[in-house]
């Protein structure tokens, strides 16, 4: 059988040789995407999954010629599984990206690999501060480090809460919400009453949601990574910190839109404040939250897959910026300062940090049409990570 490339070769060489064959054609593009699918993060592997098969159903599996193909495995939220894996996906698979990162312990263990492999990681849910220096090749589209804790800070004094107790999980990216928060907190004349750190792993929130009780503060601002609000939630109603008048402010992580059905009424009026809602009102929001419901067996798409869905749409960008090319110093370059209208409003990578710039909305959980929402009602735009050097 003659192939359709002898028939435009032949083409060619009959017109003087003219018409160059791309010898890239039929290349296919593997980008390993890493996520924890077990364990007690899986929520969060299986939101990123679901928005990196939205963007590829709703922009196809092709760019600048190339297939795009995704493969994925699951490092069960342990690091040293997640190193081993990348490693994996560049010398066996030939990877030339690499995605995911559930957690920061487990993004921070693949900068050796990306320094070595010179090959972009892009990062859609760890949001410590501290990652992004590790690497050069390292690029984000969750968040950096406090950004969603500052306006809630801001929100807090304008709302008469002037004594808070903040409690927040103990590692990375806890620490830098709980400085984040706290800083802006006192510049704006707020008095922090105590801080509270938490165990990451099997959290028992009960004897510090005591500490948190007999402190007496008008609110108590809460982190706790996405996945394990809901516990959060039920202990903080089961100690009474509700009926004690205690308003729960928090990162939008708490109230995150995977589990907010599931919380029930006891989560109406918690004010966030964070850089995605299901309910953002746009057309790129509509198709992007239809798209994962229809794909995912009715699934409400939280913030993790945003983070997904528009790690996709930066690597398509940046593959069509090398016109294909797939040396990975070239894509990571491509990267910088790309800008784009993602579910979530408008974005920016900042070229010189190499994370993401974006709306900060305050929201607040009500019910509409019968179901639970972090409704938005006011945004701070172009909020950049204030530790990012
Ligand atoms: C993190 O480990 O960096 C992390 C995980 C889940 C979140 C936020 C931060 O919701």
């Amino acid at each position: 059988m003659i192939s359709r490339r002898t028939l435009m070769a032949a083409a060619g060489f009959a017109m003087g040789g003219l018409v160059a064959i791309p010898a890239s054609a039929q290349e296919t593009v593997k980008i390993g995407l890493i996520l924890p699918m077990t364990g007690p993060f899986a929520s969060t592997g299986r939101q990123v999954e679901a928005g990196v098969k939205a963007y590829m159903a709703l922009n196809g599996d092709t760019v600048a010629g190339k297939k795009i193909e995704v493969v994925l495995r699951d490092d069960g939220g342990v690091a040293d599984q997640t190193r081993r894996i990348a490693q994996e996906l560049v010398v066996n698979d030939g990877a030339k990206m690499l995605m995911g990162f559930g957690l920061t312990p487990l993004a921070m263990s693949v900068a050796p690999v990306l320094n070595q492999a010179k090959i972009p990681a892009i990062i859609t849910s760890a949001t410590t501060s501290a990652i992004m220096p590790q690497s050069q090749y390292y690029v984000r589209t969750s968040m950096g480090g406090p950004q969603s804790a500052v306006p809630v800070a801001t929100w807090a004094v304008q709302n008469n809460l002037k004594k808070v107790v903040t409690l927040v999980s103990d590692y990375g990216p806890g620490i830098d919400i709980e400085q984040g928060f706290t800083n802006q907190f006192k510049k704006d004349g707020g008095t922090i009453v105590e801080a509270i750190r938490v165990p990451l792993a099997n959290p028992d929130f009960a004897p510090f949601l005591q500490r948190v009780r007999d402190a007496k503060p008008d609110a108590v601002f809460a982190f706790v990574p996405a996945g394990i609000g809901a516990q959060f939630m039920k202990q903080y109603v089961d100690r009474g910190l509700a009926d004690a008048g205690i308003k729960l402010i928090a990162t939008g992580d708490v109230t995150d839109d995977d589990l907010l059905n599931g919380m029930g009424p006891v989560a109406k009026g918690v004010i966030t404040g964070h850089f995605y809602s299901a309910l953002h009102d746009s057309p790129e929001n509509k198709a992007f939250v239809a798209q994962v419901k229809k794909a995912a067996n009715n699934m409400r798409p939280n913030f993790m897959s945003v983070g997904g869905y528009d790690a996709m749409t930066l690597a398509y960008m940046a593959l069509k910026k090398t016109n294909g090319d797939t040396d990975g110093t070239k894509l990571i370059e491509a990267m910088k300062g790309a800008t784009w209208v993602s579910p979530r409003g408008p974005i920016t990578i900042d070229p010189t940090t190499r994370d993401i710039v974006q709306d900060i909305y305050m929201r607040e959980v009500k019910e509409v049409n019968g179901e639970l929402y972090n409704v938005e009602f006011a945004t701070f735009p172009k909020i950049k990570d204030p530790n990012a050097k």
